[in-house]
């Protein structure tokens, strides 16, 4: 039994531009299946579909059409089963930065007694010890994504959903979340699903790459490097590793549309 199902899945929303209502197809026809424990990663083209399949596993959208399975079980809403890392991170704004990962911990059921350490574990896994008491407005871009990723750790979903959530960090602080997540992968076997737009960080965290053009899968790429996975210099001079950011890339590349760098007119 897969962990989770999507079968023959398509969204699509219906909008109005310039009061003409007009249809966006966000997913076409889509079937894939992913395993329990395993760390999927998402990458594609803006606009392919990525976050809508994400949001459907987090039941925050519906299908048009077709099924997504959690356990075997149609997904009809949101669950604390599930976690979501949003791409922007959506902060309470009246609270500090350790009350919004404390307030996920008391909605999931913490104990009130457990809910300060808890939370200050991953505020400073996060490296936010000393911003820990700052509101959202007083905190970077980065820093309030920090907070979304800890308050997405330390609720310990079964299944993790991250849209591109190392996307505004810097290197070093990618690099240290990258490898946390491999180091809690290691010790709970949890799923993950994840978007990214780096082909790096797809290889190294992934055990397959699910590339997405236009709303449809257009290859699913294994990356067969052993877990656990701890070592970045040894994972970076895999061959497998080079082999298959190779191979990502040019799957990537095919499916986007040429690159027009100029319009120069001949005489
Ligand atoms: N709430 C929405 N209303 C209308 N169109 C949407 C909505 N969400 C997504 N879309 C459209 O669906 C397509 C896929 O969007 P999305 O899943 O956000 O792509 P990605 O995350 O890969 O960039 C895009 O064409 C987008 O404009
Ligand atoms: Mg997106």
């Amino acid at each position: 039994m897969s962990h989770i199902q999507f079968k023959n899945v398509s969204k699509s929303f219906e909008i109005k531009v310039a009061g003409r209502a007009q249809t966006n197809h966000a997913l076409n026809n889509v079937s894939f299946d992913i395993e329990q424990g395993e760390i999927v990663a998402l990458a594609g083209p803006s606009g392919c579909g990525k976050t809508t399949a994400l949001r459907i596993i987090m039941g925050l959208e519906s299908a048009t059409s077709g099924a997504v399975l959690a356990n075997n079980r149609q997904i009809t809403g949101c669950g604390h089963d599930r976690g979501m890392v949003f791409q922007h991170a959506e902060l309470l704004p009246w609270k500090s930065a350790l009350e919004n990962v404390k307030f996920a911990l008391s909605m999931k059921g913490v104990a009130k007694a457990d809910l300060d350490a808890t939370a200050m574990h991953y505020i400073d896994l996060v490296g936010l010890g000393h911003a820990k008491d700052r509101r959202p407005h007083q905190l970077s871009g980065g820093m309030k994504q920090r907070v979304g990723i800890a308050r997405a750790l330390a609720i310990d979903p079964d299944v993790l959903l991250m849209d591109e959530p190392f996307g505004a960090l810097d290197s070093q602080t990618r690099e240290t979340l990258q490898m946390e997540v491999l180091a809690i992968h290691a010790r709970t076997p949890k799923t993950i699903i994840f978007v990214t737009h780096d082909i790096d960080e797809a290889v190294l965290l992934a055990d397959r790459v699910v590339v997405m053009y236009g709303g449809e899968v257009k290859e699913i790429i294994p990356v067969n490097i052993a877990r656990p996975r701890q070592d970045i210099r040894a994972i970076r001079t895999n061959p497998e590793f080079m082999n298959k950011r190779t191979m990502i890339w040019e799957a990537l590349h095919d499916a986007a549309p040429p690159i027009v760098t100029s319009a120069r007119k001949s005489a």
